[in-house]
This record gives structure tokens, sequence and C-alpha cells, in this order.
């Protein structure tokens, strides 16, 4: 053990298989998962589709009613918002790229973070996102960032989409998710960057067990 704070970070872009994976290093671990995709969901369905107009205080009223905590660990880490289970209705294609417009408004941004801060501080957990090693837990103790080929994470989101019931045109999706990786990565607070410190891995053609073996070699490496 050293210094860092006991947290694993998992940043990438939509549809690289970030869920998947901090899952299952959780569920290895032992430890908690956060999913802080699923924060900025839950507040996009909040806030809605006019957020960039909506002034700061009625944010920061919004925001004061919003409370998240997770419990358990591995496969059985749940989130919740305000004491309810957050379910699968924030996960279509429509929320993600409606979160992906509210995570550029700064107060959104800070308030979140702050939680997300708390809630790696208070155990040890895989935090998933996209600012997870530069902003949020820069000072965290093993920190990876994945990407794929843009074909492959169109397949994989599919994939994902289909298991859940709901049909999409993968022209269309492959559309939204070029949209969201554009703004995730030219927004100008915490945009989509792995951070120095953090292994990269190249998913496009590794099986889900080798790129969970290529985490945990690392992690069981280091001292
Ligand atoms: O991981 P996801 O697809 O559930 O994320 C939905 C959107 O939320 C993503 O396009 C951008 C935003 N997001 C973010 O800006 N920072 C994070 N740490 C996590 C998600």
């Amino acid at each position: 053990m050293n210094s860092r704070l006991n947290v694993i970070t998992l940043d990438g872009p939509a549809g690289v298989g970030k869920s998947t994976l901090a899952r299952l290093l959780a569920e290895n671990l032992s430890i908690a998962y956060l999913d802080t995709g699923a924060m900025f969901r839950c507040l996009a369905i909040k806030l809605g589709p006019e957020v960039e107009k909506l002034p700061e205080c009625d944010i920061h009223q919004c925001y004061a009613e919003f409370s998240f905590s997770i419990d358990g660990k591995g496969n059985a880490t749940k989130l919740y918002c305000n004491g309810s289970l957050v379910g699968e209705d924030i996960r279509s294609e429509e929320v993600g790229l409606l979160a992906a417009r509210i995570a550029v408004v700064p107060t959104v941004r800070e308030m979140l973070e702050k939680a997300q801060r708390a809630m790696g501080e208070a155990a040890p957990l895989v935090a998933e996102g996209r600012d997870m090693g530069i902003v949020v837990f820069p000072d965290a103790k093993f920190k990876f960032f994945l990407n794929a080929a843009p074909k492959v994470r169109v397949e994989r989101r599919l994939k994902d989409l289909e298991e859940r019931g709901e049909r999409v045109n993968p022209v269309e999706l492959a559309e939204r998710i070029r949209r969201r990786d554009e703004m995730d990565s030219n927004r100008a607070i915490a945009p989509l960057r792995p951070a120095n410190d953090a292994l990269l891995v190249d998913t496009s053609r590794l099986t889900v067990d080798e790129e969970l073996d290529i985490m945990l070699r690392y992690i069981k490496k280091c001292p």
C-alpha cells in the first residue's frame, strides 16, 4: 500500500465496455464500483433538454434535492439516487446524449465531482467515467484508460441496447456516439483524456476476459 487513494479509475469513451469491466474488476477485488455516467444520466433526466439555458441557481436548486450513495460490493454494488435504486430506465442512448449535454455545465460537474470524491474517500472502489483519473481522483492508486475503434464501440453498444430490448438504427447510433465523443472530448472542463499515469488499453481486439486479465496483472504487479 502507498499513500495514494484506494481507488481504481477506469476512463474511456462511450461503448468501450467500461461498465462491464468495472463490475468484473470490482467483483474480483471484492470492492464496490461507481458508475459516474449513471449519476450524469439521473441528473440529465431531472434537468431536461433545456439545461444549457437554465440559470445557475435553478441547477443548484435542482441538485439540492439530489443525493447519491452506493451500497454493496462487486456485482452486487447498488447505486441509489435520492434513496431509490437507479434502474435500467436511464440507459437509453437518448439519455446518454442528454447526459453528455449537461456534462458541459460547470455547476453540474462541480456538484457531481464533490459527491463522487466523497464516495471514493469513504470506501475502496472502481470508479468509471470520463474524468476519473485526471479530475476526480488524480491521486487514485491505479488508473486505466480504455479505447477501441469507433466501429467496435458502436457494435458493442448496439448489442448492449438490444439485450435491454431497445431497437436502434445502427447508422443513427453511430452518429449519436460520434456526437457524444465530440462533446466529451472537446468540452472546456474535464474533457475526455487519459491521465499521464494511466495504463492505456486498446480493447478493439480483446475479449472481456483478456482485458480483465491485463488489468488484474497490472494491479498485482504494482507494490
Ligand atoms: O458512461 P455513460 O455513457 O453512462 O455517460 C453518459 C454521459 O455522461 C457521457 O457521454 C458524458 C457524461 N459523463 C461525464 O461527462 N463524466 C463522467 N465521469 C461520466 C459521464
